[in-house]
Formats: structure tokens, sequence, C-alpha cells
């Protein structure tokens, strides 16, 4: 039973792994809000991207997953987002290391690149995997700098 807050949203290239995770959140008892897309008809990735990213920075969920085709769009809009760190992960090593060293809080993913199988694996691992904090603390404070800083990087 998790106890996280999820945002979740997609666009509709990654509708159908979407409704797959909607599955596995709810078999695990998470507590998520579905920002959509609905269907498979087309919508612009970039609105659903902010529309979460937006959601998870003001402190109204613990974290997001995001998908869509290639999980790459999705995410680069999220971590345009001071606050974001949006992690896209295809593989379980890079899910468990992107929440103990970089303390990812949005997860993404592209329907078109892995299974649903996997993609379940993966969301398992980053949901339950918590960040190690030491070594990583500091580096992550250094990417808070760097958005906070008057100086253009
Ligand atoms: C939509 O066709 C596709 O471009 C989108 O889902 C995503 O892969 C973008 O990065």
């Amino acid at each position: 039973m998790g106890s996280l807050k999820l945002a979740v949203g997609c666009d509709h290239g990654g509708f159908k792994l979407k409704e797959e995770i909607r599955k596995l959140l709810q078999e695990k008892g998470y507590d998520f809000k579905d920002f959509g897309t609905f269907s498979e008809e087309s919508v612009d990735y970039p609105d659903i991207a902010l529309e979460v990213a937006r959601a998870v920075r003001d402190g109204h969920f613990d974290r997001g997953i995001l998908i869509c085709g290639t999980g790459i769009g999705i995410g680069i809009v999220a971590n345009k987002l001071p606050g974001i760190r949006a992690a896209l992960c295809h593989d379980t090593f890079s899910a468990r290391a992107s929440r103990e060293h970089n303390n990812a809080n949005i997860l993404t993913m592209g329907e078109r690149v892995i299974g649903p199988g996997l993609a379940r694996d993966i969301v398992n691992i980053w949901l339950e995997t918590d960040f190690a904090g030491g070594r990583h603390a500091r580096r992550v404070q250094k990417i808070s700098d760097i958005e906070t800083s008057n100086n253009d990087p």
C-alpha cells in the first residue's frame, strides 16, 4: 500500500501504457490523480507535461509519472520547471539510481520503447526507492542553486 500522492499524465502516444500504470497504482493502493489524456486522440505533450510538473512543483503531489511515445518530449518539458527533476528510465537500474542519486520527482517513460511488464517493474522500483542523501544531497543542492542563481548558467 503506497502512501505517496502521485500525479500521472500522458499524451496519445503514452495512453495505453498510462492505463496499465493506472491499474498498477490502483492494485498497490496509491493515491493518484490522472491528468489525462483519456484517449488515443492526438494531443500536444507539452500541455500535459506542464500541468503535471506544475502540480508536483507546487507540492500538491509528492511525485509524478509522465508517459509519451518516447518519454523524451514530456520529460524535456517537465525539466523546464525549477524544482522538477524528471528522469527518463527504461530500465530498473536507472529507475533506482534516479531516486537514490538524483532524487527524481518525475519518472518519464515511452510506450513505444518498452513493454508494460518492464514498465511496471520500473514504476514499482521507482516508487519504492528513497533518496540516498549524503554526497548526493550536495549535488542535488547544486542543481537547485543553478535554478535560483541570477547568473546565466
Ligand atoms: C507523439 O507522436 C510523440 O511525438 C510523443 O508522444 C513523444 O514521443 C514526444 O517526445
